[in-house]
């Protein structure tokens, strides 16, 4: 096979209307792979579909992966119209800060509701769809380098983030079994619209400009540039390809070299 030919391939990507999931999803096309794009939006969801262009093979489920028994539905679609995965990219993250000087009175909805969005979604969909997914396939997980340190004012994202590198060593055991390699990437910060609208939030806290937030970011960074979506992408494409066969439990960091394991 040729280096990244996914053309007898089909992959599902969770969160795909935006961002780095967008991103993966383009990448995944690019190279010939068959998409079921997941996306709890569904304007944000067909008009991502539409960016991929005529000729792209796409199916969209507009979803909110939190819903098991929407998840349930989805997997009945996909055994319905006979589907064979190679992959399953769990992508679909939120953010927002859960700082223990809450006082509100759904702070503890908010910390739960966090944890169940970003790894407890993760679990449902892996589980509903591990049958439908072929010996040498992969699961790839989204993490963080929040998933590895840290972070004041963030527990409840950090904690999932961390939870989602648990998940990912533990199914690697379940799943390796079968020849199914599972995965986790922990980008650093990725200037997506969510990150940035997160930072300029961060930044109006501290007292600090957007600028200025952004110089302290890249300050942090081996090579001092912001990472696009496209740089994720590309390791998404690596876990799923041939060439990554004997890689499977791992946290793998794209960060420019802020992280170093
Ligand atoms: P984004 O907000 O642009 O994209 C996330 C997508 O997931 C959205 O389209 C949203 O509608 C969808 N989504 C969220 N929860 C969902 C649910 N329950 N059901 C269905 N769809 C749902 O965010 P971005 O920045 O592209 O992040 C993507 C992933 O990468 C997230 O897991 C995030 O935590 C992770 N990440 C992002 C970093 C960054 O700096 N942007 C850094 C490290 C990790």
């Amino acid at each position: 096979m040729a280096f990244l030919d996914f053309s007898d391939h089909t992959i599902v990507i969770t969160g795909a209307a935006s961002g780095i999931g967008l991103a993966i999803a383009e990448a995944f096309a690019r190279h010939g792979a068959s998409l079921e794009l997941i996306d709890r939006n569904p304007e944000a969801l067909a008009a991502a579909a539409r960016s991929l262009g005529i000729g792209s093979k796409v199916t969209t489920h507009a979803l909110d992966l939190t819903d098991s028994g929407q998840i349930d539905a989805l997997a009945e679609n996909l055994k319905q119209r006979q589907v064979v995965l190679h992959a399953l990219v769990n992508n679909a993250g939120i953010e927002y800060p859960t700082p223990l000087t809450d006082a509100s009175l759904d702070a503890e909805q908010k910390w739960h509701n966090l944890l169940h969005n970003n790894v407890g979604s993760m679990y449902l969909l892996t589980r509903a769809l591990t049958h439908l997914i072929r010996k040498t396939g992969t699961v790839i997980n989204q993490s963080s380098i929040w998933g590895l340190s840290g972070v004041a004012d963030f527990s409840a994202y950090v904690t999932s983030k961390h939870a989602v590198i648990g998940l990912t060593r533990s199914l690697s055991w379940e799943l390796g079994k079968h020849e199914i390699r599972v995965n986790a990437v922990c980008p650093g910060w990725v200037a997506t619209d969510a990150a940035m609208r997160s930072m300029r939030a961060m930044a109006e806290t501290s007292g600090k400009s957007e600028s200025q937030t952004i110089a302290e970011i890249l300050a942090k960074q081996a090579i001092p540039q912001l990472l696009s979506p496209v740089d994720i992408a590309g390791t998404f494409l690596f876990l799923a390809s041939p060439y990554a066969l004997a890689i499977t439990g791992q946290a793998i960091v794209v960060s420019n070299g802020e992280v170093m394991n």
